[in-house]
């Protein structure tokens, strides 16, 4: 496992890369079947994927985990904690299975316990939310699956083939994190 930070028993995270650009991702970006369901309707030239990097990947406001096979280390994916608050402590996340390979095996799951458990206890924050697209069932299924609770419903935010979309907005308290998945797990690097 090649700069592991947190690890889990399918993948683990390490820090992204400006090479992961060419890795894979700019691809999986530009992969309607893979994003369709994200905000973001244009294509991503791979200048504005390195500008997204630069400005979105990087503390202290983001951290960004690249995702890999833990036993091939293949890049699969990527997620990531943004728009960090140091005051209120909460921060939005998403991620991406790029890789369809890697898809509805439990993967995504087990990033969003590996990357909250960052989020909760290492960085010391106290709610992490997100909005997902409603017609992006695997995503809001995922989340709910997960222990995230539904908060509310944004009207119409979001315009995709001739129609328009509302944003489901889910989060997860540290205390409820804590009571579904335990304090004390210890999944960072040796
Ligand atoms: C959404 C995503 C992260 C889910 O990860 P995953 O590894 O495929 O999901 P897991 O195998 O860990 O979890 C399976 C559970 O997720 C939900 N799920 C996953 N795919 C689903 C689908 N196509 N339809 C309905 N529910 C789905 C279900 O709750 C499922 O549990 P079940 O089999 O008991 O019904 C992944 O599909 C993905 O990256 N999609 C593209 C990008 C994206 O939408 N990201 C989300 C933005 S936060």
């Amino acid at each position: 496992m090649n700069r592991a930070k947190m690890i889990g028993n399918k993948v683990y995270l390490r820090p992204i890369e400006l090479s992961d650009v060419d890795n894979g991702w700019h691809e999986w970006i530009n992969d309607e079947l893979a994003t369709g369901g994200l905000v973001g309707n244009y294509p991503v030239t791979k200048g504005e994927l390195i500008q997204y990097y630069e400005k979105n990947a990087l503390p202290p406001n983001s951290v960004m985990f690249a995702i890999c096979d833990v036993q091939s280390d293949e890049y699969v994916g990527n997620c990531r904690l943004g728009n960090i608050n140091w005051i209120d402590r909460n921060c939005t996340y998403g991620r991406l299975i790029g890789n369809p390979n890697y898809r509805n095996k439990g993967v995504g799951t087990e990033v969003l316990e590996l990357m909250f458990r960052y989020g909760f206890h290492s960085l010391g924050l106290e709610r992490i939310y997100s909005g997902a697209v409603s017609c992006n069932i695997a995503s809001i299924k995922n989340n709910e699956k997960f222990g995230m609770k539904v908060e509310g419903t944004q009207k119409k935010t979001t315009f995709r083939n001739g129609t328009y979309y509302d944003t489901v907005m889910l989060a997860m308290l540290r205390e409820e994190f804590d009571a579904l998945y335990g304090p004390s797990k210890n999944v960072f690097e040796k």
